[in-house]
């Protein structure tokens, strides 16, 4: 992802043909009045429309933007048995003006389109993923929240839906949008130990891509980890549970020797992400020398050792920036002082103040959902 390609693939979505063609049907009552916003899980609340689009005969239907409820389908469908599905994750902000926009959508597009690819799935074009949400959002906007670290939290996604149990890719497929209204993911900075039994992903595997088995297959080991009193696990290579990948659903990064350095994606195990590039990207322009590249637990484990470890923390849309104040190797405890961790505090504000729309967004990162 190149520093200006959000600003690129932003002009040539503008003169592109815009999402007119959505038919919207209105609920006929608003449940907003009903919500707490100061009390806001991650995931839990769902605003009052959703968007959908069902894809048959190798093209997309019109979308619609429909009151928000359950769907139904028959109980052979192909997403349920075989997983054929994929998902992205993507917050929109209320600005300091009042207005809102969403944060680097144009790079959760592609993102998309790449899981779309490895599962056999079509593309969604940008009209849809990209002009449906801006609908939504702005037929929304009451809902979109504007209390410090709170977002909407953006939800497309899209699956198989053929009705029949041969393993095959389904010839129609069924993309849509949720909206939820969010607070804080991680309520305070987490405990991780280094997983050496489960594995998250494999070259040549669906690592890199924002599949639902990839969520599925960490469920275990996650509850594993909360059974021994851990927030998450740190993902290790498949081969010989030497090489770190991810930190639960998160990228990971580390503070070494004053450079920050996070796993590289060349094996096509990590996933590529939006937070992931933005905090290279924002910690490269604060002067900090960054590296992606090949990190084994025993180079983090000796940083420690000599005083040179000093910040590690994941980076996801749902977290942003989270704090791990504790990382466990074997009998090696990793210790972070969560109160003296200055590249991940002034990432974290960078980000709070580019979101907000305090500080000039010079990579054109944010979108106006009103354009
Ligand atoms: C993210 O933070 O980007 C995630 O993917 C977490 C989400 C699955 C809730």
């Amino acid at each position: 992802m190149s520093l200006a390609a959000d600003f690129v693939t932003l002009q040539k979505y503008l003169t592109m043909h815009s999402a007119e063609a959505i038919k919207i049907t209105k609920a006929p009552t608003s449940k907003i009045g009903s919500i707490d916003f100061d009390k806001l899980p991650f995931g839990k609340f769902f605003t009052d429309h959703m968007l959908v689009a069902d894809y048959a005969n190798g093209e997309w239907g019109t979308p619609e933007i429909i009151p928000y409820g359950p769907i139904s389908f028959d109980p052979s469908l192909v997403a349920l048995h075989y997983g054929q599905s994929i998902f992205e994750g993507i917050k929109a902000y209320r600005l300091s003006d009042g207005s809102a926009a969403i944060f680097r959508p144009f790079q959760n597009h592609s993102r998309f389109n790449k899981s779309a690819h490895r599962m056999e799935m079509p593309n969604v074009p940008a009209e849809i993923f990209i002009g449906g949400m801006k609908k939504l959002l702005e037929l929304e906007d009451a809902w979109i929240p504007s209390k410090k670290d709170h977002s909407m939290y953006i939800r497309p996604f899209m699956f198989g839906s053929d009705e029949l149990l041969g393993v095959a890719a389904s010839t129609r497929y069924r993309f849509m949008i949720l909206l939820s209204p969010v607070g804080p993911y991680y309520a305070s900075p987490m405990k991780i130990y280094v997983e050496e039994k489960y594995v998250r992903a494999v070259p040549g595997g669906v690592g890199f891509a924002k599949t639902a088995g990839n969520y599925a297959a960490s469920l275990h080991p996650a509850t594993v980890a909360r059974k021994k009193g851990y927030d998450q696990v740190l993902w290790t290579d498949a081969f010989e549970h030497k090489y770190v990948q991810e930190c639960g659903t998160m990228n990971v990064f580390f503070v070494l020797d004053g450079k920050l350095i996070t796993p590289g994606l060349e094996s096509g195990t990590i996933l590529e992400g939006v937070t992931r590039d933005s905090t290279i990207v924002l910690a490269r322009d604060m002067g900090l020398t960054v590296e992606e590249r090949e990190i084994s637990i025993d180079e983090l484990a000796e940083g420690y050792r000599i005083g040179k470890l000093t910040e590690a923390f994941g980076a996801g849309t749902a977290a942003t920036i989270a704090k791990i104040r504790e990382l466990v190797y074997k009998d090696l405890v990793m210790e972070f002082n969560i109160d003296n961790q200055p590249v991940s505090d002034a990432l974290g504000s960078a980000f709070n103040s580019l979101k907000s729309g305090q500080t000039p967004d010079k990579w054109g990162w944010m979108v106006p959902v009103k354009s």
